[in-house]
């Protein structure tokens, strides 16, 4: 039978962090996790601080997060957290920022060396883990997974533990008015991407269907807005609902290959990791019609779209401008990791659907599809 478990308390709408402070504070001492700007920028972190300093909460600020942030770091924010006595943490960013968050809570209660956290057993619970997200695209808010940079930063690897779910998430879309028109596609598309690689999936459940199709049809109701850039506070709503339910259709089913092929972009060429994975979606439902058909054209029902239709709007919300050569194709293929996602994918997903997906997105930019 299927299960489904998903522990985190999710409170959305606009000023929920001042609506609902009790469930913003865990604690006597908080570390506020944050990046450069984002936090600032959108207001969130004022918010934050205002709820914590009318209710007597001492806290920290580590405010130094960016996309190089790696391993030792976050090993040692983590042992910061336990001298000072934190006992709580609050998170406001992108992905990064909250897997840092989710991270350095693991190391704060638990005397581990830095790599012996991805084997996925902590004997005390993580401190709590409140996020407040300023992208609309990571789903890291409502998942046990855990994304870090090793010291070498274009290496990166994944943990997961049920421990790891946060507490609590508020989504207040005013926290996401001041991305640029770049980021906000970027981060759509990857949530997209999580919601479309949950549904096609051999792990998917009706609990997950019902969580991924709903993200999928959120997503696809913004398309316009998404592609004219003239997106309204009502889109930016519904798309950081969609990032949120993302990442619970993914904490149920786990990625499948289009992350795991987009990593490689990231890793390699340093693409964005939205336009990374959007570069190989359109391929994958693709080579999914021939597979799982029914699922397939459900997902494009659900953009409201066909496969045509769909690879046009891709092409103007996360198009592809490098030059791939098959030498960079060949380092994809030798650095892979599909492997670690194949259980995740029906059908069976050979090395040569592999580079053919690869070579049809990247090298001859495929335009024209054959619907099913
Ligand atoms: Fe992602």
């Amino acid at each position: 039978m299927p299960k489904y478990f998903m522990p985190t308390m999710l409170l959305s709408g606009r000023n929920c962090i001042k609506r609902h402070p009790r469930r913003l504070i865990h604690g006597k001492h908080c570390m506020i996790v944050t990046g450069r700007n984002s936090a600032v920028i959108s207001g969130a972190l004022q918010d934050v601080i205002d709820v914590l300093e009318e209710n007597d909460v001492k806290y920290d600020i580590y405010n130094s997060v960016t996309s190089l942030t790696g391993i030792s770091e976050i090993y040692a924010l983590g042992n910061t957290m336990r001298e000072n006595g934190n006992d709580f943490v609050i998170g406001i960013g992108g992905g990064t920022t909250l897997d840092v968050a989710k991270a350095s809570a693991v190391y704060a209660t638990n005397v581990m060396e830095p790599m012996e956290i991805y084997n996925e057993d902590y004997p005390v619970r993580p401190l709590k883990v409140v996020c407040v997200p300023t992208t609309a695209g990571t789903g890291s808010d409502t998942t046990q997974y855990v994304m870090m940079s090793l010291d070498d930063i274009h290496k990166r690897r994944s943990f997961k533990s049920n421990k790891c779910f946060p507490y609590a998430t508020f989504l207040d879309s005013r926290y996401t008015m001041t991305l640029p028109i770049e980021v906000t596609r970027h981060t759509a598309v990857d949530a997209l991407c999580h919601a479309v690689e949950s549904y096609l999936n051999a792990q998917a459940s009706a609990f997950s269907d019902t969580v991924a199709l709903e993200t999928i049809r959120l997503i696809g109701s913004c398309k316009d807005a998404l592609m004219s850039g003239n997106i309204t506070e009502e889109d930016r709503e519904k798309l950081l609902i969609a990032a949120s339910s993302g990442g619970m259709a993914v904490a149920h089913t786990g990625l499948n290959v289009v992350h795991a092929m987009g990593h490689q972009l990231t890793c390699e060429k340093e693409i964005p990791h939205g336009r990374a994975n959007g570069s190989m979606l359109v391929e994958f439902i693709s080579w999914m019609g021939k597979h799982e058909t029914m699922r397939a054209v459900e997902v494009m029902t659900a953009f409201d779209s066909d496969l045509t239709s769909f690879k046009k709007f891709m092409d103007k919300v996360v198009p592809t401008p490098e030059t791939f050569t098959e030498e960079d194709i060949d380092l994809f293929m030798k650095n892979s990791i599909v492997n670690t996602v194949k259980d995740n994918c029906p059908g069976s997903f050979t090395r040569d659907d592999e580079r053919q997906i690869y070579m049809n997105a990247l090298v001859n930019k495929k335009r024209k599809y054959t619907e099913w």
